[in-house]
C-alpha cells in the first residue's frame, strides 16, 4: 500500500493536501494522481516488455473515466473492454479500435455485431458466440477464451477461470472449438484466460499460463493454426493493508515469458491489469458529517456510502482509511466508518484506530482507483460524485458531481396519472 507524505498534520496527495483538494471540489470525491497512474503503467509493461514483445490491456471495467483512459492512451496502453459502452467509452478517448479487445459475456447478438461492425478484435466466450459471429462478419480477428479450471481471486464473487465457471471454453471442448472457428473460416489470432480477480500469489497465474501453453501447443500441431499471442488476462493483486507485501511482478514476467518464449512460436504476450494500474492511483475523500456512540461502537458518519464505494459492504474488502487533516496524530479509539446508505451493511471501513475525529474532518480511503468510482450507484437517490485529477500540485475536475435532474432524465410519470 503506497503511504503519503504528511505536512503539519496534513496528508498529500499529488502534491496537495487532500483537505484542501476536498475544501475546493467538495465532498465526497474521488481523487487521481496522473504521475501514479503513468508509472503504474510503465512498471507493468516495462516489467514484461523487457523480456519479449507485450501488449497491455488496462481492463477499463476498473475505472472508464475520460481522462484515466486518455493519460493510458497518451502511454501506449491497449483495451480489454467488457460491453459495447466500454469500447464506445475507450474510442471516445482516442483507441483506435486496433488497440481494443472485446471480452464480453452473455454476449447478445445486437451487441456483437455492434462491436464487430467497429472493426474491434472478439475474444470469444462461448461456441454459439464463434458461430454468430461467422455469420456477422467472418473477417473480424478472434481469440478464444478458455477456461483453465485454475481459479483465484480476493473473494469468490471475481473468481472466473475455475471449473464450472460461467466464462469462457471448458478446457475439454478448447480443441473442438479452434477446429470449428477454423472450418468457420475465422481468423484465430490468439488464445485467453483470466483467472479472477485480486487473488494472492502469482502461482495460479503461471499455471494457467501453462495450461494456455499445452493448448497452444496442440492447436499448432494437430489444426496448424500458429497463434500470434497468448493472453494471460488480470487479476494481478496489489496490497490494501499497511505493510502488505507486493505481488512479484519481476518473478512472474520472467517466468511466464521464459515457458512462452521456449515452448511456444508465439511472439506476443498480452495482458490485461485493471486493478494493478488504476488501484493506488486514486483516493476517496468523504467529509465526516457525524461522530456517533452506540454504547457498543463508535462510529465516524461520512459522506459516502456503499452508493459511493460499495467493495466493503460488497465483498467485505478492506481499504485502509486515515483523517486526512489529522495525518500526523495516532489513533486513540476504535471507530467504524460508515455511510448515509439506510442499511446497516453500509460501513466504508470496521474497528479502525483513528485519532478522535469530529465534523468536518476529511477522511481519506485509499486504493478507490479500481472498481471504485466505477461500481458507484445513485441508490437512496444520492446522485454520483465528482473526480478530480491531480498532477504537480494542480488540480483539475474531471467529473462534476450529478444533480438531481440527471437522475430525474429519462423518467415519466404517465399522464393519466396526473388527472
Ligand atoms: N480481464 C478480464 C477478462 C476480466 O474479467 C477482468 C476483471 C480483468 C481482466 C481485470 O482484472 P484485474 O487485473 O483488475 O484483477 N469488482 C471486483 C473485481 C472484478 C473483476 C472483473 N474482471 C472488485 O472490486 O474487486
Amino acid at each position: 500500500m503506497r503511504d503519503f507524505k504528511n505536512d503539519d498534520g496534513h496528508m498529500i496527495f499529488g502534491g496537495m493536501r487532500a483537505a484542501d483538494i476536498a475544501d475546493k471540489f467538495g465532498t465526497p470525491v474521488y481523487v487521481t494522481d496522473e504521475n501514479i497512474l503513468r508509472e503504474n503503467y510503465r512498471r507493468i509493461y516495462g516489467v514484461f516488455s523487457k523480456h519479449m514483445p507485450t501488449r497491455v490491456h488496462y481492463a477499463c471495467k476498473a475505472n472508464s473515466s475520460l481522462a484515466v483512459l486518455k493519460i493510458l492512451e497518451q502511454e501506449g496502453s491497449h483495451i480489454d473492454a467488457v460491453s459495447i459502452g466500454e469500447v464506445l467509452t475507450c474510442m471516445k478517448a482516442g483507441f483506435p479500435a486496433s488497440r481494443i479487445l472485446y471480452t464480453g459475456t452473455c454476449v447478445s447478438t445486437p451487441e456483437l455485431k455492434a462491436v464487430a461492425d467497429l472493426g474491434v478484435m472478439i475474444n470469444i466466450d462461448s461456441v454459439s458466440e464463434l458461430e454468430r459471429l461467422a455469420k456477422i462478419n467472418p473477417n473480424i480477428p478472434i481469440s478464444i477464451r478458455v477456461t483453465p479450471g485454475i481459479g483465484s481471486g480476493h473473494s469468490d464473487k471475481v473468481v472466473t477461470g475455475a471449473k464450472g465457471s460461467k466464462f469462457g471454453i471448458p478446457i475439454d471442448l478448447a480443441m473442438g472449438t479452434f477446429r470449428r472457428a477454423m472450418e468457420l473460416g475465422l481468423k484465430v489470432k490468439g488464445i485467453h484466460a483470466h483467472i479472477g480477480s485480486g487473488g494472492k500469489g502469482i502461482g495460479p497465474l503461471i499455471d494457467a499460463v501453462a495450461v494456455l501453453i499445452d493448448l497452444t501447443n496442440q492447436i499448432r500441431d494437430e489444426l496448424e493454426i500458429e497463434l500470434e499471442f497468448i493472453n494471460m488476462g488480470g487479476g494481478i493483486g496489489v496490497p490494501y493493508r499497511p505493510n502488505e507485501p507486493e505481488e512479484d511482478l519481476e518473478e512472474l514476467a520472467a517466468t511466464v515469458t521464459d515457458m512462452i518464449l521456449n515452448d511456444t512460436s508465439v511472439g506476443i504476450l498480452a495482458l490485461e491489469p485493471g486493478r494493478y494500474v488504476v488501484c493506488d492511483s486514486t483516493v476517496l475523500l468523504t467529509r465526516c458529517v457525524d461522530v456517533k456512540k452506540s454504547g457498543v461502537k463508535n462510529y465516524v458518519c461520512v459522506d459516502a456510502g456503499f452508493n459511493t464505494l460499495i467493495r466493503p459492504a460488497f465483498y467485505d474488502s478492506y481499504h485502509h482509511v486515515a483523517i486526512a487533516n489529522k495525518f500526523n496524530k495516532a489513533g486513540t479509539g476504535k471507530y467504524d466508518v460508515v455511510g448515509p446508505i439506510c442499511e446497516s451493511g453500509d460501513f466504508l471501513a470496521k474497528d479502525r484506530a483513528l485519532p478522535a475525529p469530529e465534523d468536518g474532518d476529511i477522511v481519506a480511503v485509499y486504493n478507490c482507483g479500481a472498481y471504485s468510482f466505477a461500481m458507484s450507484s445513485t441508490y437512496n437517490s444520492r446522485p454520483r460524485c465528482r473526480e478530480v485529477l491531480v498532477k504537480d500540485g494542480k488540480a483539475e475536475l474531471i467529473r462534476g458531481s450529478e444533480t438531481m435532474d440527471d437522475l430525474w432524465r429519462h423518467q415519466t410519470i404517465p399522464e393519466r396519472l396526473l388527472k
